[in-house]
């Protein structure tokens, strides 16, 4: 039922039995992009990646050795390699995550028979009796392989916690000096690459207000500059300083004023990292069986992170009113409690259903509204860990319907960001703890050359939007096309016996000289894209 007609039909018994209202003038919606405003270039980076020497992320996700019988490229698993170069992954960060503050990555390098076996963060989250000993096969050689292969750029997460500046600085011009410079650049080459990676992005530490030190920001501030003075300039770096824990009931503001206090007089850093988990794992909530309430729960808090930006942002910008530091919200995603692991040993992985990808959409909109903020993104995490793309377990691999909304979002990577006139009201929503207010359409756009992206989510689980999008400044479209991630069940999902439940599909639309009109099915992501003449 469209949602003329759900209104039309909608006794107040009919209404209330559904538990979502909406008042009748939104029944149908007009939303107006001003194509002659643009705003800020979307950085290709927002759609970013993050693997960690964690459960079965590094170790079967990525990684399934060179003798494996599992297809694979020098050890590296094929179908991840194929799919991440499919949507364009940007880029990749490694090594943690909590694992990066207690790897040496003189441990990850040389004849892969001779690497020590060491201790792993993770550890003391594993079932018991299940070893999570790190055996160092995957390390800088490996990951630079496959950031070459899939075509990203490499983020790597530096050892603050308890590495040294100068463990810091070697690791650096091990994998950016020129060939017959440095000894370090000699022994990159023996390992087997004579050029150099010319890695730019590095981040100065991980959470280092948790695991990464446990440090007050302060300190860290102190301990930051001691690690970036002497950083060895080979390639212009990207230096991503330890950010809030943006989720925390406060949004930990304290943390960025703390940070920020303590770099007064100094260069500041190019990125600041924002983590923010939709983090549901004190709740009683479920990955993969849920109602409306646990529906809409999950949305809403995931809707939160706008004003955490938007926090933050004004936040820095009291002591960086040029704004030279970018936010970095190199961890996001939907973390539910324990029980929908594929196997005990791959804590942290979870079921991801057409919820997951409704958020992703509403996420990507957020970015995308904020591209003048955000210089990168990275999903937490991109196989077998919370909001993952892929679930990978031996001989077995399936793409999650969070894939798919990458795969759409692609479209507005680079383009230019264009103000979305969204009248659309909120929606009143069923949650845990009684109501609240949704918004009732999630959207943002973009244009590139005369290419025009629209992304449009519809969160409710109740009706559908009949949607006219007005393009403003005399223009004129042509050739629209439409695709959809939906499916009649919240809760469907991909899994290994049933890999294609959740996958898009093509969507009309029709071009009105200057307006696009569609219909926005219920639970619902929708990629929008037209020539515009
Ligand atoms: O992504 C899982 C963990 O979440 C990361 O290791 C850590 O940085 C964060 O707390």
């Amino acid at each position: 039922m469209n949602r003329r007609a759900f209104l039309k039909a909608g006794t107040s018994a009919a209404i209330g039995a559904l538990a979502v209202s909406r008042p009748a003038f939104a029944a149908d919606t007009e939303i107006s992009l001003p194509l002659r405003e643009p705003g800020a270039v979307i950085s290709p980076h927002i759609y970013g990646h993050f693997v960690e020497h964690l459960g079965g992320v590094i170790y079967d996700g990525v990684w399934v050795g060179r003798n494996s019988s599992i297809p694979n490229v020098d050890g590296i698993r094929k179908e991840f390699v194929d799919d991440m170069k499919r949507i364009g992954a940007p880029n990749l960060r490694w090594p943690g995550g909590c694992f990066a503050d207690g790897y040496h990555w003189r441990d990850g390098i040389g004849d892969a028979s001779k690497r020590p076996r060491t201790y792993n963060f993770w550890q003391r989250r594993m079932p018991p009796g299940i070893d999570a000993t790190e055996t160092n096969q995957f390390g800088v050689h490996e990951f630079m392989h496959l950031c070459h292969l899939v075509g990203a750029e490499p983020y790597i997460a530096a050892n603050v916690g308890s590495g040294t500046p100068a463990e810091f600085h070697d690791w650096v011009s091990y994998c950016n000096a020129p060939p017959g410079t440095l000894s370090l650049a000699d022994q990159r080459s023996a390992n087997g690459d004579r050029e150099p990676f010319g890695v730019r992005y590095w981040g100065v530490g991980n959470e280092s207000w948790g695991c990464g030190g446990t440090m007050r920001p302060q300190e860290y501030a102190a301990l930051y500059r001691k690690f970036v003075t002497q950083f060895p300039a080979y390639t212009e770096p990207f230096l991503v300083a330890t950010g809030p824990r943006g989720h925390s009931a406060d949004g930990d503001i304290g943390w960025t004023t703390g940070f920020f206090e303590g770099m007064r007089g100094f260069e500041p850093p190019h990125g600041f990292s924002l983590h923010f988990y939709t983090d549901l794992r004190p709740t009683p909530l479920k990955a993969e069986d849920f109602k409306a309430p646990e529906w809409y729960e999950v949305l809403l808090r995931g809707v939160r992170l706008e004003k955490v930006i938007e926090d933050h942002w004004k936040e820095m910008g009291k002591f960086d009113t040029a704004h030279r530091t970018k936010l970095v919200v190199d961890e996001w995603g939907v973390w539910y409690a324990p029980g929908s692991e594929i196997t005990p040993a791959y804590i942290l992985s979870e079921t991801i259903t057409l919820r997951d990808a409704v958020h992703t959409g509403m996420t990507f909109d957020i970015f995308n509204r904020h591209a003048d903020k955000i210089a990168m993104a990275n999903v937490a995490q991109s196989v077998n860990c919370i909001h993952s793309l892929f679930l990978a377990q031996g001989e077995k691999f399936v793409r999650t319907p969070v894939y798919y909304i990458f795969d759409m979002y692609r479209a507005h990577r680079g383009a230019r960001q264009v103000p979305v006139n969204n009248p659309v009201p909120e929606l009143n929503v069923p949650v845990l703890a009684g109501q609240a207010r949704l918004p009732g359409l999630s959207a943002s756009a973009s244009m590139r050359d005369r290419r025009l992206a629209v992304t449009l989510t519809n969160p409710s689980l109740d009706a559908a939007l009949s949607v006219r999008i007005q393009l403003a400044g005399g223009v004129r479209a042509k050739e629209a096309r439409g695709v959809v991630l939906t499916h009649p069940d919240m809760r469907a999902t991909n899994t290994f016996a049933d890999p294609d439940e959740v996958k898009p599909a093509v969507h009309p639309v029709k071009v009105v000289s200057d307006a696009l009109v569609l219909s926005v099915p219920k639970q619902a992501v929708i990629l929008v894209e037209c020539e515009i003449v």
